[in-house]
């Protein structure tokens, strides 16, 4: 049984995607142990608590320090004795030790096909509004493991979907989190509990 922690900020819809997933048999052999946000109000803690998953909120404003913030988050993380840590629209640098301790055992899913529209600076709907200003067609997102860059750990999942005509960044982003988040975060989770993912370098070798 694969044991998973989900880090949110926000609304949570991937975290839902992966507690259907789980409960609908998309997603085999996991349990979610514990979800962790940095935000009091996010709403992700509503799902957690209406499905019965342990939750608890660390938040950088309790804490006089950086350095202080990372130990609890870490203690935090550590106390679910996960396998895997799932950033599912955590918006929060991640504390070094935590990348070096979960290496290849952390994913995060991020909103565009990367190396397009990431890196600092490119979270949320700042990747679509980017997106529709550079004027591409093809948009997507992306799964992959966390590494000490900003979103440059070997890539898991891709899944594109359409720019159409008269997109707003908020149409955009639902349809890429519909068309493609919830689609391929789920998918991850399940194949790294099957063990059918495997870190070769910069690269992940995937055995369907
Ligand atoms: C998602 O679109 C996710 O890809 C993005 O935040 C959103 C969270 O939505 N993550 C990033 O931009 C990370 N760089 P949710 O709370 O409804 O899942």
């Amino acid at each position: 049984m694969l044991k998973i922690v989900v880090m949110v900020s926000g609304g949570g819809t991937n975290l839902q995607a992966i507690i259907d997933g789980v409960r609908d048999g998309k997603i085999m052999n996991t349990q979610i142990a514990g979800v962790i946000s940095n935000n009091r109000n996010a709403y992700a803690l509503k799902r957690a608590e209406e499905n019965g998953i342990p939750s608890c909120c660390v938040s950088p404003k309790d804490y006089e320090s950086r350095e202080i913030f990372n130990g609890k988050l870490m203690e935090a993380v550590d106390s679910y004795e996960p396998d895997l840590i799932v950033l599912a629209g955590f918006l929060v640098v991640i504390p070094p030790e935590m990348i070096e301790k979960y290496r290849n055992r952390m994913i995060n899913i991020h909103p565009s096909l990367i190396p397009s529209f990431c890196g600092k600076g490119f979270y949320g709907l700042k990747v679509h509004e980017a997106a529709l200003e550079r004027g591409v067609k093809v948009v997507g997102a992306t799964v992959h493991f966390v590494d000490e860059g900003t979103d440059t750990g070997p890539i898991i999942l891709q899944k594109a979907v359409e720019v159409q005509q008269g997109d707003t960044p908020e149409v955009l982003q639902r349809r890429v989190m519909e068309q493609a988040e919830w689609i391929i975060l789920p998918r991850a989770i399940d194949l790294i509990a099957g063990g059918k993912v495997r870190v070769e370098g910069r690269k992940t070798v995937i055995s369907e």
